[in-house]
């Protein structure tokens, strides 16, 4: 029987060695005890009780070893696709990284070279950019454009920003952040830009999962399906289990295939044993059924948040299709990031990412993590009118 989860129960996450609590004061001057984290993408709940049962297995034998056989891993990960996303893998399609930052950073291994440069659609998943600066590689930022208060992709501009020196594409699909769930036509539009630039395309999809009531994601695959690409897919973002390192980037084109293979062995990057325990057991019906629920709250979260914040003058929540980040904008309140950053951490004791880190077209935004118990939700939304009361 799945025990149905009580995402209203608040835990103490303080001295945990968790970076979302435990790193606050130092990156945002929040102190964790006064202050409410709505930072990094990590969920203040319980994973399914099916997740704490694996660990509880590889506990009770009591030996932690190398992992091996991924036989029941790929099996899993071939029924969630199938039934939750419609999408049929091969298990020689995939290959296990230490998450997607790093299933990223051997995609540029893979099939850049130091100078090249990458194409992200900004404001995107900050991590994106730091990996491939950090690497040697180039940033093409190509502007998302806000139409009626959602992204939409400019295919247009972004065709005569390109030279020739981009030789892959990160798409963020659904969109982090801002939370779009791209259409078929925009995902078709998408493949068809990579195609005619040459560039390799990488479509990193963490959030698929958690996509809001009245929205359908789209896998790549799907949506191209005779486009060599590269899939990336996780179970940390949907069960809150990022700590077990574990992403899957799974690759249908031989060629493509074998190059990352390559990558693959030049880093020497083996599985995690307790990452792929943990989701091997979370692909699974308790898993769907959790989710289910998890994604039913998190709508509830986003609605009693974006009610009160959209009544602070000048302030603006996006409407969310997907994922736990509400994205704010701040700029109707005519003030400097400095200070509209003041009065939320400073003032609310709020601590959230800074859209500039996001980069273009972030600069006036900060990304709120709503995925936490509701009476904090409730509690960051009120702190957040009292700082901006005077524009009342
Ligand atoms: C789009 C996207 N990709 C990757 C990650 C991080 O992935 P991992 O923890 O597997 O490195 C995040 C985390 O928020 C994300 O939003």
């Amino acid at each position: 029987m799945t025990t149905l989860p009580d995402f209203d129960e608040v835990i103490d996450r303080i001295g945990t060695h968790s970076v979302k609590w435990d790193c606050m004061e130092e990156i945002y001057g929040v102190s964790p005890q006064e202050g409410i984290s709505m930072w990094v993408a990590d969920m203040d709940f319980r994973p399914p009780q099916v997740v704490a049962e694996a660990l509880q297995t590889m506990l009770s034998q009591g030996i932690f070893g190398y992992w091996g056989d991924n036989r029941a891993y790929h099996a899993a990960i071939q029924w969630w696709m199938a039934n939750r996303h419609g999408w049929t893998v091969e298990p020689e399609w995939i290959f296990t990284t230490h998450g997607l930052v790093n299933g990223t950073a051997l995609c540029l291994d893979a099939f850049t070279q130091p100078g090249d440069s990458v194409v992200l659609m900004t404001p995107v998943y900050h991590a994106f950019a730091r990996v491939i600066r950090a690497s040697g590689r180039k940033v093409v930022e190509c502007p998302l454009k806000l139409v009626e208060g959602r992204y939409e992709m400019d295919v247009d501009a972004w065709d005569a920003q390109m030279d020739g020196s981009a030789k892959m594409m990160i798409l963020c699909s659904p969109h982090n952040p801002g939370g779009r769930v791209w259409t078929k036509a925009e995902l078709e539009a998408t493949a068809a830009f990579a195609k005619r630039h040459n560039l390799v395309l990488v479509s990193d999809e963490i959030h698929h999962d958690l996509v809001m009531p009245g929205h359908k994601h789209i896998p790549m695959a799907v949506a191209a399906p005779d486009q060599p690409l590269v899939m990336m897919t996780a179970t940390s973002k949907t069960f809150n289990i990022a700590g077990g390192h574990s992403g899957n980037v799974i690759i249908a084109d031989p060629d493509l295939r074998a190059k990352f293979a390559g990558s693959m062995a030049a880093m020497g990057i083996s599985a995690n044993s307790f990452g792929l325990a943990m989701s091997t057991a979370a692909y699974s019906p308790e898993g769907a059924a959790w989710v289910d629920a998890l994604v039913a709250y998190i709508d509830g979260n986003r609605k009693v948040f974006d009610e009160t914040v959209n009544t602070i003058p000048g302030l603006k929540s996006m409407d969310l299709q997907s994922t736990y980040l509400a994205w704010v904008d701040f700029s109707g309140t005519g003030m400097a990031p400095e200070e509209f950053i003041a009065r939320v951490e400073k003032g609310a004791k709020v601590a959230a990412n800074h859209g500039a880190t996001f980069g273009l077209g972030g600069e006036s935004y900060l990304r709120f993590n709503l995925a936490t118990p509701r009476a904090r939700v409730v509690e960051a939304a009120e702190r957040l009118k009292a700082a901006f009361a005077d524009l009342q």
